[in-house]
């Protein structure tokens, strides 16, 4: 009998889905769904007709191997009331119906059938009722957002059974109960250790914050739950939540003294304790050494003076402690704290003459109203926002002094001063871009911030800048942002009005509109000085049409290229599974090295290749860590150069305290690692786990990095020819990791800064810092916080957190792109992915993709070979990940047009100089063949 090849067995499902693939399109029932949900609500996008969503592009709508996986319809004015249908969509991934408030009804228990949901936001719609307890069921939820609606009843215990849950957002509702923790058999959200996130602020929640909510294994960086009617004591396990970095408690009735471990909490920023009944001594905070936002006011401490470890808190800008029985006179300290930016101590026993000192920072508020000062030592020559108002010294004859009077603070009105004055007529607004165009407006809540300066221009521009990357990282059609009109509300939060103004059109479609909606409420971002917030967006005015899709003809062949892809993924990962498993099973967890017999030469026989490394060794051969010996740096820690005793140049990168990671992680990274060998990716000489340290070493690569180069800042001229063998050095590097690395590799940032260059300008892929093995996941890995860098990130993996081999094939093109026009890919607001884009679009003017093509590039001489290299990059940087060439592709083309590139050069015979070793050469100028 024929045994026939696993191989085949594999290839089987992938033959069988081809042939359905091809003969039907969208999925039937979910055909019958949308037409469903088209009959019970109002307002859907006009282009939903036809009988095939997928293959017609309806708005809002996504989908994968025929199925809809994606629902953001977000602000578009939905009304409705009928949601069970909703549990019809079993492939659905991402349900976004924020901003419709009419949408109006409960959320109807048949929810619980979205099995493959990861995604659920509803923000600022007008849902009511319970929240059903099958939402326990939907076990790939990460991300469940139910802001702002009218939601009643209590949190269901079952919650506590989404065990990748990460972000947990029901804030603003009208819930009742207490917060639910495991009971018995009852599951609650002390179990939910992967949460970052627990927003219940804004409801009727009651009794007390159970104890066992917290514990020291969970990954909370947020908990807030201000604005309820919580009462009893803070429970001390809070303070073994050491990743906590905001956390509001205000505006409850929270009793009893606040627990001394909180001061072990050394991450976090944020502080709010106010409008509780807090008793006790006034809690030592000293250990809080990144706290920047304290505010303590009205609670029943016990009487106390100002205490002195306050001058131990550098971070802090804001510091609230108002009817806090503070009393005694201010230490001159407390004003000298560098960041500071607001103290409000009014209505306390403050007393005695003021003494301010004179290192106070620039532009600091001090508001004292209501105490016993009786003098100020500096009244005549101060610099600050100054008010004792209601002190002694402010009656009779002083009362008329400046820091006597409350002054209304105004608040800077932003906008841009460049534009023309132009009258844009119908309805339409300048953008900060003076383009004329109606943008979508709403508004930004901000539940915490690290500042209180609002005259400082630094965190408007901070919000602005970072809103505009996201936008521009995610690829959506955004022209500009502007933000105005900070407010804080009696909750104390912080409200801005943004304006967010489309791109290309006068107007965003339904599409554009829901995307921006579905970002800034999923925020797969941190911004500085900002907390988290949630986005309630106006009516928009007035959509445009969708695009005709230009992709229609191609569907099929794109669905069936996504399910190979699919296919093959999971052969990949069925086989990087096994491989897994057969590895060492029992390591202990207590001494994961343990295993690892170290003979003298330091080298272990289960690493091909690298060897463990003394403290000692490395010390030496990098004087100490010296800072000459010091070639970069990064979130992880500090890259130093050294020579090692067998005459190696190496390259060492040291993890700073709080990068580290456990031992097990760091072992399974050398292991990793140590497998890589390819000329194209740098390779792993050794590492060194001693001493709390945890440093690996690297081959050396003298050049510098790609950026460098690009940006002159090397010195190296890199001509059409080594621009091409950089290009393939890199995808072949690529390539091995993705396609015959065992396990495969997802890079997760590649970027021009992790490719460097050799002697012989041989590029290598370096940085596996934050690798994933493909293994790890079935047909792409959901992961909470999106990995890599801005302006390489892959729109898809940024909007979905899926993550394929196709999000390094999307860095990549950014870096082909950069590799065209020398540009870094964010420039002055200008994306470069759109610019290289909208210069090929306009196919009439050449001169505008000539303007874009780097200065020593042209004229080229090779314009086939070029206009190619950059259909190539476009191709990679495809928005949808299904599209992109895989990197054995690229290899190829590049392969081709280098080939090309050959035949047309040595015609005009200049080609050997492409190639030619620059080692020898002092005066690279000499070489631009162009
Ligand atoms: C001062 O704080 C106490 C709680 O300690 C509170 O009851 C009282 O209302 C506060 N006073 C003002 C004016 O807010
Ligand atoms: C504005 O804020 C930034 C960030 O906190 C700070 O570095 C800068 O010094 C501030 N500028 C002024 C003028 O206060």
């Amino acid at each position: 009998m024929m045994i026939i090849p696993r191989i085949w067995l594999c290839l089987l499902p992938l033959v069988i889905h081809i042939l359905v693939v091809a003969a039907i399109l969208t999925n039937t029932d979910d055909v019958s769904t949308l037409n469903a949900l088209k009959s019970s609500w109002g307002n859907l996008p006009p282009n939903w007709l036809g009988a095939d969503p997928c293959g017609s592009n309806w708005e809002g709508i996504r989908c994968s191997n025929s199925r809809v996986v994606s629902i953001t319809l977000s602000g578009i004015g939905l009304t409705g009331s009928e949601f069970g249908d909703l549990g019809s969509f079993t492939e659905l991934q991402h349900l976004d119906l924020s901003n419709n408030i009419g949408l109006k009804g409960t959320l109807p228990s048949s929810i619980g059938n979205l099995k493959n949901l990861t995604t659920l936001i509803l923000v600022s719609c007008s849902f009511f009722g319970q929240i059903p307890d099958s939402i326990g069921s939907l076990q790939q939820l990460v991300f469940i957002s139910l802001t702002s609606n009218s939601f009643n009843g209590p949190i269901p215990h079952s919650i506590g059974n989404l065990s990748k849950l990460s972000w947990l957002d029901l804030s603003y509702n009208k819930l009742t109960g207490t917060i639910p923790v495991s009971n018995g058999p009852l599951p609650g959200l002390d179990k939910l250790i992967n949460a970052k996130h627990f927003h219940l602020s804004q409801n009727q929640l009651s009794g007390t914050i159970p104890p066992k909510l917290f514990s020291p294994n969970m990954k909370l960086i947020h908990v807030i739950l201000d604005h309820n009617q919580l009462s009893g004591e803070i429970p001390q396990t809070l303070g073994r939540v050491q990743t906590l970095e905001v956390v509001r408690l205000d505006s409850n009735t929270l009793n009893g003294s606040v627990p001394d471990n909180l001061n072990n909490l050394t991450s976090l920023n944020e502080l709010y304790l106010s409008n509780n009944n807090l008793t006790g001594p006034l809690p030592d905070l000293s250990g809080m050494n990144a706290l920047y936002y304290l505010d303590m006011s009205n609670n029943s401490f016990d009487a106390s003076e100002i205490p002195p470890w306050f001058s131990n808190l550098l971070s802090l800008t804001t510091l609230h402690m108002v009817n806090t029985t503070l009393q005694g006179p201010i230490p001159v300290n407390v004003f000298s704290l560098p960041q500071l930016e607001t103290v409000e101590l009014s209505n306390n026993n403050l007393n005695g003459t003021l003494d301010i000192g004179s290192s106070y920072p620039k532009n600091l508020t001090v508001d004292l109203q209501n105490n016993s000062i009786v003098d100020f030592e500096q009244k005549t020559n101060y610099n600050m926002k100054m008010v004792l108002t209601g002190n002694p010294i402010c009656k009779g004859n002083e009362a008329k002094e400046n820091y006597c009077i409350v002054e209304n603070n105004n608040n800077p009105f932003l906008s841009s001063d460049n534009c023309p004055n132009v009258n844009c007529g119908s309805g339409k607004i300048q953008s900060p871009n003076c383009k004329c165009s109606h943008p979508q407006t709403g508004t930004l809540h901000f539940f915490s911030y690290s500042f209180s300066n609002f005259e400082n221009l630094t965190y408007y521009r901070t919000l602005n800048g970072s809103l505009m990357t996201a936008f521009l990282t995610s690829g959506l059609p955004v022209d500009s942002v502007s933000v105005t009109d900070p407010t804080i509300d009696v909750y104390s939060y912080l409200k801005f009005r943004v304006q967010i103004f489309p791109s290309g059109q006068d107007t965003f479609n339904r599409t554009g509109n829901s995307d921006v909606g579905f970002l800034l409420n999923r925020q797969p971002f941190q911004f500085d000085y900002f907390g988290p917030f949630f986005y309630k967006a106006d009516d928009y005015c007035c959509f445009g049409g969708s695009k005709k899709s230009s992709h229609t003809g191609i569907i099929v062949g794109v669905a069936v290229g996504a399910s190979v892809f699919v296919v093959l993924l999971v052969c990949v990962a069925v086989y990087a599974f096994r491989q897994r498993s057969r590895a060492n099973r029992a390591t202990e967890k207590s001494n994961p090295f343990a295993s690892w017999d170290r003979d003298k030469s330091g080298s272990v026989p289960q690493l091909k290749g690298a060897r463990w490394l003394s403290f000692e060794e490395i010390q030496k051969c990098t004087h100490n860590f010296s800072d000459a010996n010091s070639i970069g740096s990064g979130g992880y820690g500090k890259v130093y150069r050294g020579l090692l005793a067998t005459r190696e140049l190496v390259a060492i990168k040291r993890a700073q305290q709080g990068s580290l990671q456990g031992a097990l992680e760091f072992k399974t990274e050398i292991e990793l690692l140590s497998r890589i060998h390819h000329k194209n990716v740098v390779n792993l000489v050794g590492f060194c786990y001693e001493q709390g340290e945890q440093m690996l070493v690297y081959e050396y690569i003298p050049n510098g990095t790609l950026r460098e180069s690009l940006s002159g800042k090397s010195g190296i001229q890199l001509n059409w020819m080594r621009r091409l063998n950089i290009a393939l050095d890199a995808a072949r590097g690529l390539a091995y990791l993705h396609e015959l690395a065992d396990p495969p590799i997802i890079h997760r940032d590649v970027k021009s800064n992790n490719i460097l260059l050799d002697d012989n300008l041989n590029a290598k892929v370096a940085d596996f810092g934050i690798s994933k093995l493909l293994g790890d996941a079935g047909k792409g890995h959901v992961s909470t916080q999106v990995k890599g860098t801005m302006g390489y990130l892959d729109p898809e993996y940024y909007m979905t957190q899926q993550l394929t081999d196709r999000s390094d094939v999307y860095s990549y093109g950014v870096v082909l792109l950069e590799l065209i026009t020398a540009r870094p890919p964010i420039e002055r607001g200008k994306y470069i992915v759109r610019v290289v884009s909208e210069a090929m679009d306009d196919q009439k003017d050449s001169s505008k993709l000539d303007r874009v093509v780097d200065q020593i590039l042209r004229p080229h001489r090779d314009p086939d070979g070029l206009l190619k290299f950059i259909n190539l990059a476009m191709s990679c940087v495809r928005e949808s990940a299904a599209e992109r060439p895989s990197m054995g592709e690229v290899v190829r083309e590049i392969e081709n047009i280098i080939q090309m590139a050959g035949k047309v050069l040595t015609s005009s015979s200049s080609f050997e100089e492409g190639n030619q070793d620059i080692r020898n050469s002092n005066s690279y100028e000499s070489y631009g063949w162009l």
